[in-house]
This record gives structure tokens, C-alpha cells and sequence, in this order.
């Protein structure tokens, strides 16, 4: 699907590559694009460079949802919101606590308190907690998706199943039973007896005052575990949902392109809409001969000969290794087009001469992305 007919059409678009390629770039520009077709947009964001959250002005806002000023012609609207792993945490129960009591406690439960900020892959879990909010509140006709710079490529579509597999209940009713007398397999003796000793181990190498931390840490959690599920299994019904694409951001280096070689395969292995492929930030060079005239307009006449040679013949080498990069980045594409198939469109987004930070400069890319 192109990106004109993904923006004008689906739900939710995912933006999923390497560090630093210019996903949250390519989001601001869609969901920018988005607002241009004349509907009401929301860019879900993680780290953008400080001076493009600055014109998104995202700078003090946090957590919450904030309009961006549009120029009056544009028929639709951009809203963009920040994600903030901590915080959003606790937004998370917040929303899944029975009462104010369970949540107090959980919020100054110290194992919480730790978890809520390192919780592995918090980012990328909490990114899907944001969307299953924003994508439920029905505000939005288009939501854009941003993702953290992942290590392990994968670690955030498994994020929505990471904290229910964490808190998986049987897990916690051997944790929390290590007396279960049910009979069953780990009610048995023996596993209760370990259990018992770990405890006992644990208790001695951390004090009792961990271990109780620990025990109403999983107590309380696990009244939550119901609401967490059917939010992940929400989440996952909406990401191979066809309303939903993922676009796959690649820059043209040979570590960007593998890994988005890589996304490719997976997010078919697991059923999701892959529509498009962005190569950005990709070199252009013109394959004429450069001459002074054109580099240095009117004062290459004034170039003493003496001069003007050594000068030509540095132009020239420079221009060569830039056709040669360019000549090279193109074949990477086109090697990724060819693995992505004729299902993936690909649009190919020149490397601009200034870095993408404001609202003008978002727009400027939808020549390349929406054509
Ligand atoms: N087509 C482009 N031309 C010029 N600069 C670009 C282009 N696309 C992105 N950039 C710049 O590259 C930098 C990285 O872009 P961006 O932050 O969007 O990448 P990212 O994939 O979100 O990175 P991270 O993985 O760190 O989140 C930014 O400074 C951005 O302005
Ligand atoms: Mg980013």
C-alpha cells in the first residue's frame, strides 16, 4: 500500500527499523501528512531530537496529548504525545487497580518502584500500553507509531505479551503458594519444600523486609493480571488488523538495510500488514561532470587558470566518490526491494542538506513519502 493511501485510509500506522534511521522522523512527517488529508492525527513519539519535540512542543508536555498549531488551510489536525516509561507505568495502574487502596500500594511497593523504571523492554511494553489507550478512546482517526531504537529488532512487537508472560499466573501462585496443598504437581511435597528453602534463602541473603516486598508485590499483582491480558491481547488483535500498517524505515548502510531485511521476515512470520518500505536519508548525486560554472557560478571566470585546474580536479574526484555512494545506496535498495516483493511499496527519501526539526521541513519530505 502507498503511504498517500495508508494515511488517508488506515487506523494506526507502525514505523519499526534500526536506531537512528529516521522513524521518528518518517512518524511526524505521516501523521503531518495525515492532517494535510484532512483527518485528525496523532503521533505517538519516543525520544524525538530535542529541536523537533521543540516544534512539536514537546518539550515540557510529557505525557499528555498536545495539539500542534497547523497553518488554517490544512483541513485536519496533528496532535503528538511523548512517552515516559515511569510515568505512563503508573498510569497503567492507575487504570487496571480494583480500588485506591490496591493501587497506593503497589505505587509504594518498592519492588514496583523498580520495576517501573527498569522493567526490561518498559518502553517498548509501555508504547503499546499508550496505544491501546489513545487507540480505544476512539479520539483519533489516524494513529502513528513510533518505536524505541531497538537492540533485539523484536523486542517490541513481543511487548504487548512481556508483562503477562512476566506476571504469567502460574508463576505467581508457585511464588505465592509455596504450601498450595491443591494437590496438584506444584502442590506436591517436594516442590513446596523447595520452594520453602528458596524463600528461606532468599530472606537470609536480602532480609525479611525485601522478601515481604517482594510477596505483596506479587499479591497485589496478581488481581491485575486479568486487565493487563486483555489489554495485550487488544493491542495484538489491533496490530494484524487491516486497518493497521507497518511501514519498515531502513537508511541506506549495510547494518540498516540487514535489519530491516530482518523486520521484513518477521513481521510476516507473525501475520502483520507490512505495506511500505521508507529508504531515507539516501545520497543523491547528478551524474553530469561537475564544472566551476556550475559549482561557482559567475566568479569561476575570475578563477586565475593556475588556480581553476588543481580546482576542477578536486570538484571532480569529490563528485566521484558521491556518485560512487550514491550508485552503491542505490543497489542496496534495490536488493531490499526485491526481498520485500511487489506487496511492499518503496519510496525512496532523499538525505536533506539541513537536519528535519520543524513543521516545515516534516512537510518538505512529503514529496518523496506521499508524492
Ligand atoms: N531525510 C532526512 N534528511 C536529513 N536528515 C534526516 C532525514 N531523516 C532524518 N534525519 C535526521 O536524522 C536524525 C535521526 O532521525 P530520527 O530521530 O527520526 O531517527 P530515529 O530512527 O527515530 O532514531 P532513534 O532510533 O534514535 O529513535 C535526526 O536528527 C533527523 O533530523
Ligand atoms: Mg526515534
Amino acid at each position: 500500500m502507498k503511504l498517500s493511501a495508508m494515511v488517508a485510509q488506515q487506523q494506526l500506522i507502525v514505523c519499526v527499523g534500526s536506531g537512528g534511521v529516521g522513524k521518528t522522523t518518517t512518524a511526524a512527517s505521516l501523521a503531518l501528512a495525515g492532517a494535510y488529508a484532512g483527518r485528525r492525527a496523532l503521533v505517538l513519539t519516543i525520544d524525538p531530537a530535542r529541536r523537533l519535540a521543540n516544534s512539536l512542543g514537546l518539550t515540557e508536555i510529557g505525557n499528555t496529548e498536545h495539539r500542534i498549531a497547523l497553518p488554517p488551510e490544512v483541513p485536519g489536525e496533528l496532535w503528538a504525545m511523548m512517552l515516559d516509561a515511569p510515568s505512563t507505568f503508573d498510569d497503567v495502574i492507575r487504570k487496571v487497580a480494583r480500588d485506591d487502596a490496591t493501587r497506593e500500594a503497589i505505587y509504594n511497593n518498592r519492588i514496583y518502584r523498580s520495576i517501573a523504571g527498569s522493567f526490561s523492554g518498559s518502553q517498548e511494553y509501555m508504547a503499546t500500553e499508550r496505544l491501546f489507550d489513545v487507540m480505544q478512546s476512539g479520539r483519533y482517526e489516524l494513529v502513528i507509531l513510533d518505536t524505541p531504537p531497538v537492540k533485539n529488532a523484536l523486542d517490541f512487537l513481543d511487548a504487548p505479551g512481556r508483562l503477562a508472560r512476566f506476571l504469567d499466573k502460574q508463576i505467581m501462585k508457585r511464588l505465592l503458594t509455596p504450601h498450595d496443598e491443591d494437590g496438584g504437581f506444584f502442590g506436591s511435597r517436594l516442590l513446596a519444600g523447595t520452594t520453602a528453602v528458596v524463600y528461606r534463602l532468599l530472606g537470609h541473603i536480602f532480609g525479611d523486609e525485601f522478601l515481604g516486598d517482594i510477596a505483596s508485590f506479587f499479591a497485589l499483582f496478581k488481581d491485575l493480571y486479568d486487565g493487563f491480558r486483555e489489554r495485550h491481547e487488544s493491542v495484538e488483535r489491533t496490530f494484524k488488523d487491516a486497518r493497521t500498517s507497518f511501514v519498515v524505515v531502513a537508511a541506506p548502510t549495510e547494518p540498516s538495510m540487514e535489519v530491516a531485511g530482518f523486520f521484513l521476515t518477521e513481521l510476516r512470520a507473525r501475520g502483520l500488514p507490512l505495506a511500505a518500505l521508507v529508504a531515507n536519508q539516501v545520497h543523491r548525486a547528478s551524474f553530469t561532470t561537475p564544472n566551476l560554472e556550475a559549482v561557482f557560478g559567475a566568479r569561476a571566470r575570475a578563477l586565475h587558470p593556475a588556480a581553476a585546474g588543481p580546482l576542477l580536479a578536486r570538484l571532480g574526484a569529490a563528485h566521484l566518490r558521491l556518485a560512487d555512494l550514491a550508485s552503491l545506496e542505490a543497489r542496496r535498495v534495490e536488493a531490499l526491494r526485491r526481498q520485500a516483493g511487489p506487496s511492499v511499496d518503496v519510496h525512496v527519501v532523499p538525505r536533506l542538506a539541513t537536519e528535519v526539526h520543524d513543521l516545515a521541513s516534516l512537510a518538505a519530505l512529503h514529496r518523496f513519502l506521499i508524492g
